[in-house]
């Protein structure tokens, strides 16, 4: 069977043959080059066609190596591991890693990781006297967004994006970094000293030092939070083709450094249909307030009022893998920190929805941020810090996609088409 498409215009009567490309996975993969529709054209003078997709529903922007989701059945693998693995066995760490490196790493790989990460967390004074010029209660991901934006300034060497030495300094930097600037924001919205990075510590164990550290001389964080929050860090390393995957593809394709990259990519996960969502879910059950409430609100989201946040995917059609694990993380979480009320509101939400016609014709199904939330708010962090706490691990996952997109030779400065609607050529009046 030939790996091609033919198509006909019907405006001209013309045959045309495309390759399909890339036809290796029965459902995933299969496309055609846009470019070769620039063929079929109208007339001698048409520019050729185009495809029309708002949203990039329907266009692959890349190829990539690096997460794999299959939607329709659920499934989430980074470099091929499902993801129900990566978070059992694995730390963090090892799985930022994997997702930039394609393999997880050895022994020795894994402690030379660790010691460069450990010991890249401190940040600039100058950037203590930045954070310093924030109103007092800017959000703290305002602040994370311009602060990773201002280290461009301080590693003016990250604008060498060709010599791989140099990007890979910048990408020990960014992950470094990201946790000691968000845990300085945090600690600025409420007006307390910054808590320093400890290096004895493991990268969650260190972030939950700088978040929550008092008077006590040394720190000592639960390992059961510890392990959560590395969990959910692994969960939120890397997503594909996102909204702010596809920022950074998109800024780093002018060549733009990796910082200000990042801080773009982290401007596109703040909005609320993306890493703004579980702040909203919050919102939203406590809005609920009681279960016996629940069937009332449900009814308001089928009637159009609002959406019912931390439901429905773009590319989900199934349960999200990650709400999977984060139900069951949930009851680990409550029997360190006790129960966060909520969740019997989002266990009766969840179960009305997924009885009802609306939801189940839809295919809403909870989706990472539906009990994201409520973990974060049982383990002390407030509602303000959630999209932060996205940020800090995707920022390996926009790495890697930053990485990745700069060794593709396919891949040229992003710059899509448009289909021009507006006034053809006119005189202005005198
Ligand atoms: N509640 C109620 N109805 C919904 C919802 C929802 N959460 N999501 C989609 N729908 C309906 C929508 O009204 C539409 O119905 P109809 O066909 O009658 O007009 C249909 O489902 C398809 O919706 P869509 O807007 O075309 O779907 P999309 O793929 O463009 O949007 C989404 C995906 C995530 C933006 C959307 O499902 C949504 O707004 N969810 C709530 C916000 C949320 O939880 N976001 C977090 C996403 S997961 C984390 C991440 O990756 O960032």
């Amino acid at each position: 069977m030939p790996d091609t498409l033919t198509i006909t215009d019907n405006r001209t009567g013309e045959t045309f043959e495309v390759d399909i490309l890339y036809g290796t996975y029965p459902t995933y993969g299969a496309a055609i080059k846009s470019l070769d529709l620039r063929e079929i054209k109208g007339s001698e003078d048409d520019f050729g066609l185009l495809t029309y997709d708002p949203g990039f529903t329907n266009t692959a922007s890349c190829k990539s190596a690096i997460t794999f989701i299959d939607g329709e059945k659920g499934i989430l693998r980074y470099r091929g591991y499902p993801i129900q693995e990566l978070a059992e066995g694995y730390s963090f760490l090892e799985v930022a890693y994997l997702v930039l490196h394609g393999e997880l790493p050895t022994g020795d790989e894994l402690e030379t990781w660790d010691h460069e990460i450990t010991h890249h967390t401190i940040i600039h004074e100058k950037i203590k006297k930045f954070l310093d010029g924030f109103r007092y209660d800017a959000h703290p991901m305002g602040m994370l967004v311009s602060t990773v934006a201002a280290l461009s300034t301080f590693y003016p060497e990250s604008r060498r994006i060709d010599e791989p030495e140099v990007r890979r300094s910048q990408i020990i930097r960014l992950i470094a970094k990201m946790p000691t600037i968000a845990a300085f924001a945090y600690r600025y919205s409420i007006g307390m000293p910054y808590s320093y990075p400890d290096n004895n510590l493991s990268y969650t164990g260190n972030f939950l030092n700088m978040m929550f550290k008092t008077t006590e001389l040394e720190y000592d964080p639960d390992p059961v939070l510890e392990r959560a929050l590395d969990v959910l860090f692994i969960l939120h390393a890397d997503h594909e083709q996102n909204c702010s995957a596809n920022a950074m593809r998109n800024i780093g394709s002018s060549h733009a450094d990796p910082y200000v990259s990042v801080a773009g990519a982290a401007a596109a996960l703040y909005g609320p249909l993306h890493g703004g969502a579980n702040e909203r879910v919050l919102k939203m059950l406590e809005e609920i307030g009681h279960v016996d409430e629940v069937p009332k609100y449900v009814e308001r989201v089928k009637d159009g009022d609002f959406r019912l946040m931390g439901f429905g995917h773009r590319v989900y059609k199934n349960y999200d893998p990650r709400a999977k694990i984060l139900r069951e993380l949930a009851e680990d979480v409550f029997e360190v920190t006790g129960k966060n009320p909520l969740i019997d509101i989002a266990v009766e939400l969840e179960r009305i929805a997924l009885e009802d016609d609306y939801f189940v014709e839809r295919n809403l199904y909870p989706n990472v941020d539906f009990y994201s939330g409520i973990i974060y708010q049982a383990m002390g962090f407030p509602t303000a810090m959630f999209p932060v706490l996205f940020a800090i691990p995707r920022t390996a996952g926009w790495l890697a996609q930053w990485q990745e997109m700069l060794e593709d030779e396919d891949q040229r400065i992003a710059r899509p088409r448009q289909v021009y609607v507006g006034e053809d050529e006119r005189t202005p009046r005198d």
